[in-house]
């Protein structure tokens, strides 16, 4: 088979990792991808979002499957654009992908289904917002409706803050269109879990539960990232809880979806916030999570091409795989300065000492290839990923790696997977 995976993040590297672990792959092909992607597949420069480019692209190399990393070509279109061509396409439909696009309308269908959530009210105008947040006896949380890179979610800390919020989105605009309308949430409380689950829109076949750190620094301090470090198994999501989120949340869903005509194939992502009244839905990603993605398929066991062709055929009945029972720990190492400003052009040294094996993978995110030397060339730089018979296992053998790597301004956090053990920090 010929396969083409659009994106360059650690997501995408993990994909292209575990893809080209599959007999059934001819050619792996990435748009645009990064230099660690380079290693296993031919990298073009196209950007995820240049659809039409995307599926001349396709057509011209007769790509067998096509599979989308990032949200934005989903919302886009793109699985409907492939799929009028008759090309294959692992991803939900610009209608299901709604999900993400929208949050008014992924919290008015919760609503309407009965899927545990915050409370919220959207509104279009200001004036009828601002009136509202002043209304509150507690702090909320403001979201833009449509996508913002990121930092469309804003958890208020004072309700000047929020009043601000509503401001730069509805009035200033900061956002565009994306924030024509805003969300006002309310805060919940309790540790977050993302849950995602492969589905044709009638078979379910949930992924082990992972937990990303969103914050830049230690103790999920600072601004919120897309994610910092990641591991799995999570030992608070117990089965009886797991078998609650399948029931309430991950089934409701596929099944709402499939009710309001807009049917789900791909993988639903999941973000949870672990109230004491449950579990709660943050968000949907119509996507694979990154970092999520790179513990998880460390421990994935199995041919995942044959599971990304069936749901794009409609057809997941069979799948075959298992989970590695040991713990992965996945620490991105970005560029000092992000989620804000940064360099980029940094020489990493040290990826060569660390010899690719089966128990630590170094997922490339923001590289590139300068006169033969892997410089950064973005936020988030590398995943630096690991397997241990427990996560504190897999914590140091993540941390031992990333003492051999270096490069300037390089900034990770040092408590990713402590939750996993206690809260207790690595030294
Ligand atoms: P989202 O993009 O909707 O996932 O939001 C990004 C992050 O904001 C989440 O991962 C949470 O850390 C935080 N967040 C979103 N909604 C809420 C909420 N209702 N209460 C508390 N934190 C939230
Ligand atoms: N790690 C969070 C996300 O993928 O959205």
């Amino acid at each position: 088979m010929k396969v083409l995976i659009i994106g360059s993040g650690g997501r995408e590297h993990a994909l292209a990792w575990k893809i080209t672990q599959s007999s059934k792959l001819d050619k792996l092909y990435c748009a645009p991808g990064n230099a660690g992607m380079a290693r296993h597949a031919d990298c073009v420069d196209i950007e995820p979002d240049d659809i039409g480019t995307l599926c001349n692209f396709a057509r011209k190399e007769r790509v067998d499957l096509t599979v989308v990393g990032p949200e934005k070509p989903l919302v886009m279109g793109i699985v409907n654009r492939f799929q009028s061509n008759n090309f294959k396409i692992f991803g939900p439909t610009r209608k299901a992908a709604t999900l993400e696009g929208s949050k008014v309308f992924s919290k008015t269908l919760m609503r309407k289904y009965g899927i545990p959530t915050a409370e919220f009210r959207s509104f279009n105008e200001l004036d009828h917002a601002k009136r509202y947040i002043s209304s509150l006896s507690r702090l909320p949380v403001i979201k833009a409706d449509g996508l913002a890179g990121g930092k469309g979610v804003i958890v208020c800390k004072t309700q000047e803050e929020a009043l601000d919020a509503a401001e730069n989105i509805l009035g200033k605009k900061i956002f565009g269109e994306a924030g024509a309308k805003i969300v006002v949430e309310e805060l919940l409380e309790g540790e977050e879990v993302s849950i995602l689950a492969f589905t044709d829109g009638s078979t379910i076949v949930p992924l082990e539960a992972a937990q990303d750190h969103k914050a830049v620094y230690d103790g999920d301090k600072g601004p919120n990232t897309g994610g910092m470090g990641a591991y799995t198994p999570v030992p608070i999501v117990t089965d009886e809880l797991y078998n609650t989120i399948e029931r309430d949340i991950l089934v409701p869903t596929v099944h709402a979806m499939n009710k309001e005509g807009r049917p789900y194939k791909g993988i639903l992502y999941v973000g949870l916030m672990l109230t004491s009244a449950g579990p709660k839905v943050l968000e949907y990603n119509v996507r694979f999570g990154d970092p999520e993605t790179q513990p998880l398929l460390m421990r994935f066991k199995g041919d995942i091409l044959p599971i990304l062709l069936n749901v794009a055929k409609g057809r997941l009945e069979t799948v075959d795989f298992e989970w590695d029972p040991r713990s992965a720990v996945c620490v991105v190492i970005a560029s000092r300065g992000y989620p804000g400003k940064y360099e980029k052009g940094e020489v990493i040294d040290g990826l060569d000492s660390l010899a690719e094996s089966d128990d630590v993978v170094v997922f490339h995110a923001g590289t590139a290839s300068r006169q033969g030397r892997i410089v950064t060339n973005g936020g988030r730089v590398l995943g630096v990923t690991a397997l241990g018979d427990d996560i504190q296992e897999a914590q140091k053998r993540a941390y031992d790696a990333i003492g051999k790597i270096s490069f300037k301004g390089a900034y990770y956090r040092k408590d990713i997977g402590s939750k996993a053990v206690g809260y207790a920090r690595i030294p």
